[in-house]
């Protein structure tokens, strides 16, 4: 008797635990980015890992600043939430916008002014729901004028009346809108409009990675996206402080998670830690490499000597002179972690084909 009503207690104890469980997970947000350049087949997305997909990417044109998917990719973005809520009818689609590939001071020019700014605005919508987009997301790297954050602003606030009165006017839900950012809410001394995010935005992408590259810091091997860094004020937790700090919430925030690292080339194969000397990039001519490459050209051949550095909370791996640093599994789970310690609204990767047969997505 005793035993059955300590196991019916101990069931309503897991029941609850599961319902509570579920019930937090549905609020995370899960999600990377599918890149069209990267020629990866919608199809072969296994949307089971993730809550929302960003289909990359929509440019602004720097002449009409309306919202612009070149010929080649609309077919493919105009299917993209039908193709995926197929396979699962509960994830949510963003559509990712740009101003160019390397360029964005279209929307530099666009936010300039309200008039551009409300074509822009009209624009994203009436392409966005057409396309059964659930979100918009601005990729802007980086605004980088007082004006540009001021203008950053105004374009959020009038961006959400415009998807308020959308959304009264067909019936649906909102669109949801968000922005990718700097890892810390001060870029090049100028701060974000934190107050304006807040109140118009659904959530924020930080980009808590590329702070260390060969090209730019070619003579030690950097931890190209620390979570924790003693040396510097650069890392995924100084960024996330910087933030809370100004006042935004930690429930909007969705952490940055790369699919990639830097190969550098080392000076000396008996020095081989990160800040090791080293002479500039490995592999690539930039030293970039997504996961899978990372997975297959130094790792998956049996020769290379992987590590878990727990001061940066990130990994590396080495094979004579040629060294890596990147996020595997166990900065993932670290950062995963982390995000839920401080409350944050969940992840997103770049980018969803780099990984190796799902190993960080499972993970996230
Ligand atoms: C979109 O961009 C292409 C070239 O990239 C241009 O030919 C076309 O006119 C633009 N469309 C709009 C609506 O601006
Ligand atoms: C804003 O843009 C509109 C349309 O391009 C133009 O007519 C107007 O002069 C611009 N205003 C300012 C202040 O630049
Ligand atoms: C790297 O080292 C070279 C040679 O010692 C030096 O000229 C260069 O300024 C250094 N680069 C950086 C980014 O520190
Ligand atoms: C991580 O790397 C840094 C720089 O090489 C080093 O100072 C530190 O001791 C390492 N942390 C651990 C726990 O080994
Ligand atoms: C892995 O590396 C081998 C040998 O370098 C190459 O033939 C193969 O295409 C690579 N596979 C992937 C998925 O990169
Ligand atoms: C690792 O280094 C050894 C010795 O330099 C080399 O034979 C081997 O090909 C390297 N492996 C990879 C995957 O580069
Ligand atoms: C991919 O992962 C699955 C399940 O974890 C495993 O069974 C399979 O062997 C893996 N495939 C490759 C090519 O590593």
């Amino acid at each position: 008797m005793a035993l059955k009503t300590i196991s019916l207690f101990t069931s309503i104890l897991l029941f609850l635990l599961q319902v509570c469980l579920s019930d937090d997970e549905k609020k995370v947000v899960k999600s990377s980015y599918w890149f069209f350049d990267s020629a990866y087949p919608l199809s072969d997305i296994d949307f089971t890992f993730y809550t929302h997909l960003l289909c990359a990417q929509a440019f602004v044109d720097p002449n009409t600043f309306q919202l612009n998917i070149s010929n080649s990719k609309t077919a493919q973005f105009s299917v993209f939430t039908q193709t995926l809520q197929q396979k699962n009818p509960s994830l949510k689609t963003l559509l990712s916008i740009t101003g160019g590939i390397a360029d964005d001071s279209a929307l530099s020019s666009m936010a300039r002014n309200a008039s551009t700014r409300k074509t822009f605005i009209d624009s994203s919508i009436t392409i966005g729901r057409p396309y059964n987009f659930h979100g918009l997301v601005l990729d802007w790297e980086f605004s980088s004028t007082t004006t540009d954050m001021t203008n950053l602003g105004l374009l959020f606030k009038e961006w959400r009346e415009a998807v308020e009165k959308e959304s009264k006017n067909s019936n649906k839900p909102q669109l949801l809108l968000t922005v990718a950012v700097y890892f810390s809410s001060v870029f090049r001394s100028l701060s974000y409009p934190a107050e304006a995010m807040e109140n118009n935005l659904d959530w924020i992408k930080v980009m808590a990675f590329d702070f260390g590259a060969p090209t730019w810091k070619p003579n030690l091997t950097e931890a190209p996206a620390a979570l924790y860094n003693p040396f510097s004020e650069v890392s995924g937790d100084s960024g996330i402080s910087s933030w809370i700090r100004a006042g935004f919430p930690a429930r909007k925030i969705v952490f940055g998670l790369p699919y990639y690292g830097y190969a550098w080339k080392l000076k000396d194969t008996n020095n081989h830690g990160f800040l090791a000397p080293a002479n500039g990039a490995d592999i690539t001519a930039d030293g970039a490499l997504g996961y899978t490459h990372i997975r297959n050209r130094t790792i998956g051949q049996g020769s290379a000597i992987t590590a878990f550095n727990y001061t940066f909370a990130t990994d590396y791996c080495y094979n004579g002179t040629t060294w890596v640093g990147y996020d595997d599994v166990k900065s993932i789970l670290a950062k995963v972690l982390y995000a839920k310690g401080k409350g944050l609204l969940g992840y997103f990767a770049w980018r969803v084909d780099l990984d190796d047969n799902w190993t960080l997505s499972k993970t996230v």
